[in-house]
């Protein structure tokens, strides 16, 4: 019999939604953080920072696609599965519903961290719903980003996709089956015989070994065991005894399944709704939304891209602002900011903080175009398209923005700011109507402003409320 049908944790799970429903005031605070473009706007710092007095950091969408890179007293740290949270020992990292794991990517990371003398024992955990993304699963994405005739998304060849059409297709592997070696052995050998069949008989691929795999993922799943929880449970819990939660967006709003740039986007919930679905934390729990931005725009794939830049300036943000894939390493393509997106990001987030990445490679320019609107046809619109030829009928409207041309690196204060950033600053806020939080000047830690009204919303003036 199933462990979960038993009553104590019925009992359990309908006392923490009474606690909830209860009091708002009484339970934790929450924040999800959100890509506001696509991807790659810097969510692992504003994570970091938040981490300061949030109890626990819960990824909710995405898998090893994603990689946050951390830079902490000049130590650099690739994040891709496992929440930012880990970098601070007192904090609960949680893996979400919402996400698809590969188990060896995992056990990777989890080695790399504690080689790094990261402690991962104790304070990291993954649902037991979420998805296995297993070795059929890439080998069905490059055999179709391959395939002749196919639209080429340029993903990141993780076996993300086919990963959630197996999960939408009610013919997953969860973690919790992982673990069940009768289950496993079941599942993988019947699952890799027809895949294999597909694959061979769609794209000529060599066959898997089920035998091997399962032998691989069942060593795994040993090594997965004490990690895994009921997740949604052990966050609910937590906000009910007052503890807070980050919500850690992976990708960004314009990868959305539904609200990107489709059909090139990612396959999961990228934006702020799916903080709800993929942790198991009901929506009426959350309180803020953070919506992350670079001072430009950047994406990596193929797609969608009204401001792209495609001359020597392009060029030049992407070589100033590094601009070359965590995860793959693809040069990034480029371009200036685009309002009207981050118009379109903060409605469908309901983005009421932003956070402005990056805002150093910039100070070199004396001039600095900005996106403003968007002509259809000659006419002016807001209205963001639903196919992706829709993308090329869009002329952009521009703004010339007086450039700071001075260093910003060291800057801890928004008052010193040299006034022309403090203005492009201003201009986003009215454009989108959203406030600026806080402001990244550098890689590290340290490089940063923070606004204080954003300090005492967030609570971050607050001692750490973790027990
Ligand atoms: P997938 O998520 O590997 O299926 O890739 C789908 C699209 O999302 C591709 O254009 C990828 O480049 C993009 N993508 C996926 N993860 C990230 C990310 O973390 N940052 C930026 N782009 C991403």
């Amino acid at each position: 019999m199933c462990a979960t049908m038993g009553r104590p944790e019925g009992r359990a799970i309908f006392q923490v939604e009474f606690a909830l429903r209860r009091s708002k005031t009484t339970r934790g605070r929450t924040a999800v953080i959100v890509g506001a473009q696509w991807g790659d706007e810097g969510k692992g710092k504003i994570v970091d920072v938040l981490t300061q007095t949030f109890s626990v950091v819960a990824r909710y969408a995405g898998g090893h696609n994603a990689g946050h890179t951390v830079i902490i007293n000049g130590k650099k740290f690739i994040l891709q599965l496992v929440p930012g949270g880990i970098l601070r020992p007192e904090c609960t990292s949680v893996i979400g519903n919402g996400v698809v794991i590969d188990p060896l990517a995992f056990l990777k990371e989890v080695a790399s961290l504690r080689a790094g003398g990261v402690r991962v024992d104790g304070n990291l955990f993954v649902s037991n719903r979420a998805q296995v993304i297993l070795p059929y699963h890439r080998m069905m994405e490059l055999g179709s980003e391959n395939a002749p005739g196919r639209v080429k998304i340029g993903t990141t060849s993780r076996g993300i996709g086919p990963s959630y059409e197996d999960k939408m297709g009610r013919r997953g592997l969860r973690i919790a089956d992982l673990l069940d070696t009768q289950l496993l052995r079941a599942h993988i050998e019947n699952t890799c015989r027809e895949k294999n069949m597909i694959a061979h008989a769609l794209f000529n691929s060599e066959p898997l070994d089920a035998d091997k795999m399962f032998r691989e993922y069942a060593d795994a799943a040993e090594q997965i065991a004490p990690f895994v929880r009921d997740t949604a449970l052990l966050l609910n819990r937590a906000l009910a005894e007052g503890k807070s939660i980050v919500f850690e967006g992976a990708q960004g709003t314009m990868l959305d399944i539904d609200h990107g740039t489709y059909p090139f986007v990612t396959s999961s919930s990228a934006t702020s709704g799916g903080a709800a679905t993929g942790t198991g934390v009901p929506p009426t729990a959350i309180d803020t939304v953070i919506g992350i931005t670079k001072a430009y725009c950047t994406r990596v794939g193929s797609g969608p891209f009204p401001s792209e830049l495609l001359d020597a300036q392009g060029e030049d943000l992407r070589q100033r602002g590094n601009e070359f894939g965590a995860v793959t390493g693809r040069p990034r393509r480029t371009g200036w900011l685009d309002l009207p997106l981050l118009r379109y990001a903060g409605m469908i987030n309901g983005i009421s903080w932003l956070v402005i990445t990056k805002l150093d490679v910039l100070d070199h320019l004396t001039e600095i175009p900005v996106c403003v609107g968007y002509k259809v046809d000659g006419k002016e619109t807001d209205e963001v398209p639903a196919q992706a030829c829709g993308y090329e009928k869009i002329e952009c409207i521009y703004r010339n923005m007086p450039g700071w041309a001075s260093p910003t690196q060291d800057i801890r204060t928004v008052e010193a700011l040299p006034k022309a950033a403090r203005e492009y600053l201003a201009f986003i806020e009215k454009e989108t109507g959203a406030r600026v939080g806080m402001i990244s000047t550098g890689p590290d830690r340290e490089q940063t402003i923070l606004v204080p009204s954003f300090i005492s919303e967030l609570g971050l003036d607050s001692p750490a409320a973790r027990d």
